[in-house]
């Protein structure tokens, strides 16, 4: 007779193992990442989902709802935060963070998705099991039974601020965002609360993927006649762009896989188009882009240069991003040259170049759509870290550019102290020897541009990243 079958029964019910679900454990172990190692979503999910679809025989509806949990609760991360935190009886930092991970994704679940709430809990509940074992699972299931009892806008009502006591503060719990970086946008896109709250949801939303057909190698037309209708659509303003529908894989074409397109938000297209077609007087043979890596604007500029007979120098500081660039421009139609330097000690000459791109560094509050943990990782401290470097490359940018050309200073990040703050100061310290052009008339048919002359874009107004480009001209 053994251990077990003397052992009396014990009353109850009979013990059940939990049951896996691959879906919900990927997407939990992508949220531990993110937590615990600072990873980024969209560098952790590929390689867990290439491994599911080879393990477990994921389908691409199973991806589809691992990369919704995931980046929905990322995103949404402030408010199912605001609400655990109601549902609990200490202080969220007091909450491991492995269960505070699950109980966000049960939240997301039961209030950002079309999931029943029966099966979201018993899911979520299922998913603790495995991960944390029995006990915690019993916690999670009491916390999200509690979740479960509103739905997200009567859980708002309870947990937000209400806007007229306090907008910012509002605008944060319901839309999601740290409420400096509320302000800081708000600072930046101005107006009232619509507007505000448009933008807000706007990064919350999954953007659509845009390719870009690069000059020489294909055209906007032969990549839509490939896709076929249902797959794709023209780009809202770019002539080079495509915009893929949803589901659309940009790795498994050709054109992408050959380098002849490439994956690029319409915005960035824009920045990059506007500086080519900038008016200028006397040669526009030689062309920079000082802060190249990982090299879609450059390699945008390329074939646009290689079509005028211009050649493009594309300096990166970073040596294995300046390998990027180097692929993103390997096909190219027309010479050009990739390097790895500092845009702060530029080895080129003066003056040597017709038409400079400086996208620099930045925060990237502009693309928080791309990034779902951006937000939480931001702190308004980094700013100060950016600061003398995007100044620093501004000024490389006009020392670089001769007399009559063109520089084009762009940040992915609409915040006012990467944006119209570096451009005012530099400009000061080049007296009048530089001036603004209006970028407006650059961007044709792009409406809500603002008073000029640098302009704004916006992802509410605009469908792209929150991208900023001002146009300077060296007058002498
Ligand atoms: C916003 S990204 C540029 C994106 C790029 N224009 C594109 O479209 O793919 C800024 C780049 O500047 C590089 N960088 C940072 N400091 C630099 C410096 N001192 N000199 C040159 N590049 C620098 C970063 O490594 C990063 O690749």
């Amino acid at each position: 007779m053994n251990e077990q079958s003397r052992r009396p029964r014990r009353q109850g019910k009979p013990y059940r193992r939990p049951k896996k679900d691959p879906v919900r454990i990927l997407a939990f172990e992508a949220l531990r990442a993110v937590d615990e190692r600072d990873a980024y979503a969209n560098l952790v999910l590929p390689p867990l989902l290439r491994k599911a679809r080879e393990k477990d025989g994921f389908d691409a509806r199973d991806a589809a709802l691992a990369t919704e949990l995931v980046y929905g609760t990322l995103r949404r991360q402030g408010t199912y935060d605001a609400v655990v935190a109601e549902c609990v009886d200490r202080p969220l930092r007091e909450v491991d963070p492995p269960v505070l991970d699950v109980l966000s994704l049960g939240a997301h679940q039961l209030l950002g998705t079309r999931i029943p709430p029966h099966a979201a809990v018993s899911a979520t509940v299922e998913l603790a099991r495995v991960v944390l074992g029995d006990g915690r699972a019993k916690f999670v299931n009491a916390v999200l039974r509690k979740i479960a009892q509103h739905d997200l806008d009567g859980w708002l009502e309870r947990v937000a601020p209400p806007y007229d006591e306090d907008p910012e503060d509002h605008l944060a719990v319901v839309h999601s965002h740290p409420r400096w970086v509320v302000s800081a946008l708000w600072d930046s896109l101005g107006g009232g609360r619509a507007g505000i709250e448009d933008l807000l949801e706007a990064d919350n939303e999954r953007p659509e993927v845009t390719l870009v057909a690069r000059p020489g190698r294909t055209t906007a037309d032969e990549l839509l006649d490939g896709l076929g209708e249902d797959a794709a659509l023209p780009g809202r303003w770019s002539p080079y762009a495509v915009r893929l529908s949803e589901g659309g894989e940009p790795g498994a074409l050709d054109a992408v896989r050959e380098g002849r397109a490439g994956v690029q938000d319409e915005g960035s297209q824009l920045v990059a188009l506007a500086l080519a077609d900038a008016p200028l007087d006397g040669p526009d043979r030689a062309w920079l882009d000082g802060c190249a890596g990982p090299g879609g604007k450059a390699a945008l500029l390329a074939g646009l240069a290689a079509e005028r007979g211009a050649v493009l120098l594309a300096s990166e500081k970073q040596p294995h991003r300046a390998g990027l660039v180097a692929r993103a421009l390997d096909g190219n139609p027309g010479p050009y040259q990739v390097i790895a330097a500092d845009g702060t000690r530029p080895p080129w000459r003066p003056g040597t170049f017709d038409r400079v791109l400086m996208d620099v560094p930045c925060t990237g509050l502009g693309a928080l759509r791309r990034r779902p943990e951006a937000r939480w990782r931001r702190r308004p401290e980094d700013l100060e870290g950016f600061a003398p470097l995007q100044r620093a490359l501004l000024r490389t940018a006009l020392d670089s550019v001769r007399v009559g050309g063109v520089v084009g200073y762009a940040t992915c990040s609409p915040h006012l102290a990467e944006t119209r703050a570096v451009v005012d100061d530099v400009l000061k310290q080049y007296g009048g020897s530089a001036e603004l052009l209006d970028a407006r008339p650059l961007l044709p048919d792009v409406p809500a541009l603002g008073e000029g002359p640098d302009v704004q874009l916006w992802p509410h107004l605009h469908g792209t990243d929150a991208m900023y480009l001002a146009l300077i001209r060296r007058t002498s």
